[in-house]
C-alpha cells in the first residue's frame, strides 16, 4: 500500500485543506507514512501570508531530496497551499527535486495527480481556481470517531483588497458553500461524536446563500452569516458549541449582535482582527473601517452577553506607521481589553498594493514595538485569567492532558482548561460538558477541578474514548 506524508504549515484552512487531502488519498487506498522515510509521496502545504515562504520550501525541499534520491522506486514531492497558487509553474523550474504544485482548489485531483507522477509522468503544476463551479470537499469522519471539535468550511476566498494581504490572490475570489451542505456536515461531525464546530472562512461573516433568509438590509455591511448561525444552531441540535472564524470586522453589524445574543451554543467569545488602531494605517491598509466604527461594532458584540471576549490580530510597522501610529494601536488594546494579541510584524508580499508603499519601518522598529504590543497583551491575558480564579466555567473537555490523570478542555470562552481527572475517578471526560472549579492561572491557560455537581452528572459509563485533537490556534488571515 502506497503512503503518505502531508505537512502542515500556516493557518487553520491550511490544516484543513491538509486534512481533506489525507481523507482523499485514503479513499484511494493510501495510508499515512510512520515517518518520512516511509513516504512514497510527501505533500508540503505552504502558507505565504508572511514568511519569506519560498525560501523556506526552497530549505524543506532541499532536505528531502536526499530521500529522494535515495529511493529507488521513487519519492513523489508534492507543494500544496498559497505558495504553490502563487507560483504555480515558476516553482517546478526553481525548486529542484519537486514533481507537483497543486493549488487549493484542485486538491480533489491529488491522487490522480500522484499517479501519473508514479507512472512516470512529467512534473506538473495544477493550480485552477474553480470559479464556475465551486467544490468544497465535504470532510469524512470516520464513524464514531470524531474529534470533539472540528472544523467547517463555509466560503474560500475574499474579496477584501487589504493592502498588506496575499491572500486573495492565493485563494481567488469569494465561493460560498451552500447552508444545506454545510449543515449536513455539521450533522455528521456531531453524529460521530463532535460536541463543537468552528466554521472556517477567510471573511467568515461575509457568508451570502440565497436559500437563507435576506440580509438584514441592503447595507453591503450585513451578509446571511447571522441566518447561517441560525440554521445551524436550528438544524443540529446535538451540537454543543458554535466558533467561527475569521470575521472581518466590517459584517460584525447588529444582526450578527443579535444572533449572540439568541443563539445559546455561541462561544462567548470572538476573534476580531483590527490590524491597527490607527485611523491613518487602516486607510492605508484599506481595511474600510475607522477605529471608531470598530469599537462601536465590538463593543455592541461584547454587550451581548455579560462575559464576552475579544482578541485580535495586529500588524506592527506598515509602512508609514509612526511612533504615534503605534501609540494608537496600544491605546485601543487597552481601550477594548482584548484578551488576546496576534501580533506580526509587517512583511511585503507578492502582489500586495502595499508593495508600492515604502517598507519605512526598520527591521529593529518593527521588533521593538512587537515586544512592547506583546508586554501589553500579555499582562492583559494574564490579568483576564487571573480574574477567573475561583469562578464556575463550563468546561468542553477535549482529551487527555499531558500529564497522566489530568484532562484539557475549554470553557464557553476560549481559555484551555487543565481539569484534575482525580475526583472523576478514572472516567473518561473526553467530549463531556464539565463543571469546573477554577483553582490556579497560568500564563496562556487555567487548572481546576470538576464541581461535586458536575461529578454525579457524569455518566456511569465513564464517557467515550476519542481520539484527541488538539485545536489549532493560528489565526486566518482577514
Ligand atoms: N505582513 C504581516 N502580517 C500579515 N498578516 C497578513 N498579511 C500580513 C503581512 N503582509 C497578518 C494579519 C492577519 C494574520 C493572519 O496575518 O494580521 O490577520
Amino acid at each position: 500500500m502506497s503512503r503518505y506524508i502531508v505537512h502542515t504549515f500556516g493557518c487553520q484552512m491550511n490544516a484543513h485543506d491538509s486534512d481533506r487531502m489525507e481523507e482523499v488519498l485514503r479513499a484511494h487506498g493510501w495510508s499515512a507514512a510512520d515517518s518520512i522515510e516511509d513516504a512514497d509521496l510527501v505533500v508540503l502545504n505552504t502558507c505565504s501570508v508572511r514568511e519569506k515562504a519560498e525560501q523556506k520550501l526552497r530549505s524543506e525541499v532541499g532536505k528531502l531530496a536526499p530521500l529522494k534520491s535515495r529511493k529507488n522506486r521513487g519519492l513523489v514531492l508534492a507543494v500544496a497551499g498559497c505558495v504553490a497558487q502563487q507560483e504555480g509553474e515558476k516553482l517546478l523550474a526553481r525548486v529542484a527535486h519537486l514533481d507537483l504544485v497543486i493549488g487549493p482548489d484542485n486538491l480533489a485531483e491529488l491522487p490522480m495527480l500522484v499517479a501519473d507522477q508514479m507512472a512516470g509522468a512529467p512534473p506538473r503544476a495544477r493550480t485552477v481556481f474553480d470559479l464556475d463551479a465551486p467544490r468544497f470537499l465535504a470532510a469524512a469522519p470516520e464513524p464514531g470517531a470524531a474529534p470533539v471539535s472540528a472544523f467547517v468550511t463555509t466560503m474560500k476566498g475574499c474579496d477584501e483588497r487589504c493592502s498588506f494581504c496575499i491572500v486573495p490572490y492565493t485563494r481567488g475570489p469569494e465561493r460560498y458553500r451552500p447552508a444545506a451542505e454545510i449543515i449536513d456536515e455539521v450533522a455528521r461531525w456531531v453524529d460521530n461524536g463532535g460536541r463543537e464546530v468552528t466554521l472556517l472562512g477567510q471573511t467568515v461573516d461575509s457568508y451570502r446563500d440565497p436559500s437563507l433568509p435576506p440580509p438584514a438590509s441592503d447595507d453591503p455591511d450585513e451578509s446571511q452569516f447571522p441566518s447561517l448561525l441560525r440554521a445551524i444552531a436550528a438544524g443540529v441540535p446535538g451540537l454543543r458549541r458554535l466558533r467561527y472564524t475569521s470575521p472581518h470586522p466590517r459584517h460584525a453589524t447588529a444582526s450578527l449582535a443579535d444572533a449572540h445574543a439568541e443563539i445559546d451554543i455561541l462561544a462567548r467569545h470572538v476573534h476580531m482582527p483590527v490590524q491597527s488602531g490607527s485611523d491613518r494605517v487602516l486607510k492605508r491598509m484599506i481595511r474600510r473601517y475607522t477605529r471608531a466604527e470598530y469599537t462601536a461594532r465590538v463593543r455592541r458584540l461584547l454587550s451581548t452577553r455579560p462575559d464576552m471576549t475579544i482578541s485580535t490580530d495586529i500588524i506592527v510597522g506598515f509602512p508609514g506607521e509612526t511612533e504615534q501610529d503605534f501609540q494608537a494601536t496600544l491605546d485601543l488594546v487597552r481601550d477594548i481589553g482584548f484578551v488576546g494579541v496576534f501580533g506580526f510584524k509587517y512583511s511585503p508580499r507578492p502582489f500586495t498594493p502595499a508593495l508600492k508603499l515604502k517598507d519605512d519601518v526598520s527591521e529593529s522598529e518593527k521588533s521593538e514595538r512587537l515586544a512592547r504590543l506583546f508586554e501589553l497583551s500579555e499582562a492583559q491575558t494574564r490579568a483576564h485569567l487571573a480574574r477567573l480564579v475561583g469562578t464556575r466555567q463550563v468546561v468542553l473537555v477535549e482529551g487527555p492532558g499531558k500529564t497522566p490523570g489530568t484532562w484539557e478542555g475549554r470553557t464557553e470562552r476560549n481559555e484551555i482548561v487543565h481539569v484534575d481527572g482525580r475526583p472523576a475517578e478514572g472516567r473518561a471526560l473526553t467530549g463531556e460538558l464539565v463543571e469546573v472549579e477554577i483553582t490556579q492561572a497560568f500564563k496562556h491557560s487555567l487548572a481546576g477541578l470538576p464541581t461535586t455537581a458536575a461529578l454525579s452528572a457524569l455518566p456511569k459509563d465513564g464517557g467515550r474514548s476519542r481520539p484527541f485533537r488538539r485545536r489549532r490556534a493560528l489565526p486566518l488571515v482577514v
